[in-house]
């Protein structure tokens, strides 16, 4: 047996792996050799968490923000961008449709407000979601760092999953793409605020970051460890040309494959790490490649966030450039991506919440 064999059958079976040798998967560049870490993290997604993709619909609500982090397209300090916030009757409308599509669930994401008009109309629009579905529809937030009792009051009105993405662990990386005022220590706080608020709690980073090393990748896992954080999204980090990124960083050219590769290692070695925490398969990947995110499927992924969002605001959500899926509607969308799912032999969870196995057997 050859020594990334061996390597990895010792991952799979729950052996002892060194640090190096974790870190050694991560920096794998042969696609043989990539390609043997996908199909191990795949097997230990089958033994773990099933061959089956939970769904959960996106609506984008807002793309106002008051941060303004160096690497994304809707921070604040952009002003070539339309912005946009759905009422409160859009953001239910727009959620609902997800029972018409059977997605079990649904996640609203916005950018970063902490006025109460908007904690307000959050709470509204989550428990008309949760009546009018008579609470079929599980609920996932994606709305930034808030206070204790903002967290709370929404989990009161019916949202039991947050994502809340550290985006680096490390924190001198953190600063490095955040301006001063944005805390680290605050972003950790927060997790810790979710989790006392009974929420199943979701975190993740951005891959391929300027300045990122290998290790810092390591640590991101080992923090989603220590965190015994229950599910993942993550993705490779990609360039938006009106931000200060490409000024601070004019150096930073990575390839499109590396950009890729380095996505899929960071899934894959996660999944072999953690094995039944959910993690998604990002947009991110497909904007690198078509077919990215069921490639994200088969390095370990088991969950895709398929965009419910009027086609009127999506032009307005851009992250960064090149972001797949901003002209075609959800009903294209959702068509495209069920068949794309059958192709490499996965079902789909139609109208489960499809909760993480890790938080099940966290709560037991
Ligand atoms: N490339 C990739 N991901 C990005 N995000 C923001 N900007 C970018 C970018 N340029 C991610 C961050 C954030 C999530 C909503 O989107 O991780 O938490
Ligand atoms: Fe706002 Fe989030 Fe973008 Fe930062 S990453 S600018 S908080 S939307």
């Amino acid at each position: 047996m050859n020594h990334l064999e061996d390597l990895l059958a010792r991952a799979v079976a729950q052996e002892p792996v060194a640090d190096a040798e974790w870190i050694a998967l991560l920096g794998l560049r042969d696609p043989e050799a990539c390609a043997m870490l996908f199909h191990a993290a795949y097997e230990v997604k089958k033994r773990y968490v099933g061959a089956k993709v939970y769904l959960r619909g996106l609506v984008e609500v807002s793309n106002l923000c008051t941060k303004n982090c160096y690497y994304c397209g809707i921070r604040r300090g952009n002003e070539h961008l339309t912005r946009f916030c759905l009422d409160r009757h859009e953001i239910v409308d727009t959620a609902l449709q997800a029972l018409d599509f059977h997605y079990g669930s649904v996640v609203l994401q916005a950018g970063e407000r902490t006025d109460s008009r908007f904690a307000d109309d959050i709470a509204e629009a989550v428990a008309e979601i949760k009546s009018a579905s008579d609470g079929r529809l599980g609920i996932t937030l994606s709305l930034g760092e808030q206070e204790k009792p903002v967290y709370a009051t929404w989990f009161a009105a019916g949202a039991h999953r947050y994502l809340l993405r550290i985006e680096a662990s490390n924190p001198a990386l953190y600063a490095r793409l955040h301006p001063a005022d944005h805390s680290h220590a605050e972003r950790l706080r927060c997790l810790e605020l979710l989790r006392e608020c009974g929420y199943q709690v979701g975190t993740g980073v951005m891959a391929g970051l300027p300045t990122q090393t290998l290790e810092d990748l390591w640590s991101d896992i080992r923090f989603f460890r220590d965190f015994d954080i229950d599910m993942i999204g993550m993705g490779p980090y990609l360039m938006h040309h009106d931000t200060p990124m490409p000024e601070r960083f004019p150096d930073f050219h990575p390839t499109q494959e590396a950009q890729l590769s380095i996505g899929l290692k960071m899934i894959a070695v996660t999944r072999l790490f953690l094995r039944d925490v959910n993690i998604a398969s990002t947009t991110a990947l497909q904007a690198l490649s078509p077919h990215g995110r069921e490639e994200g499927l088969l390095a370990g992924a088991n969950i895709i966030m398929p965009n419910l969002t009027s086609v009127r605001y999506r032009e307005g959500y851009k992250l960064y450039d090149n972001k797949p899926g901003t002209d075609e509607n959800a009903e294209t969308s959702r068509d495209k991506l069920i068949e794309s799912i059958a192709r490499i032999g996965e079902t789909i969870g139609f109208d489960e919440w499809g909760d993480s196995r890790h938080f099940q057997n966290r709560v037991k």
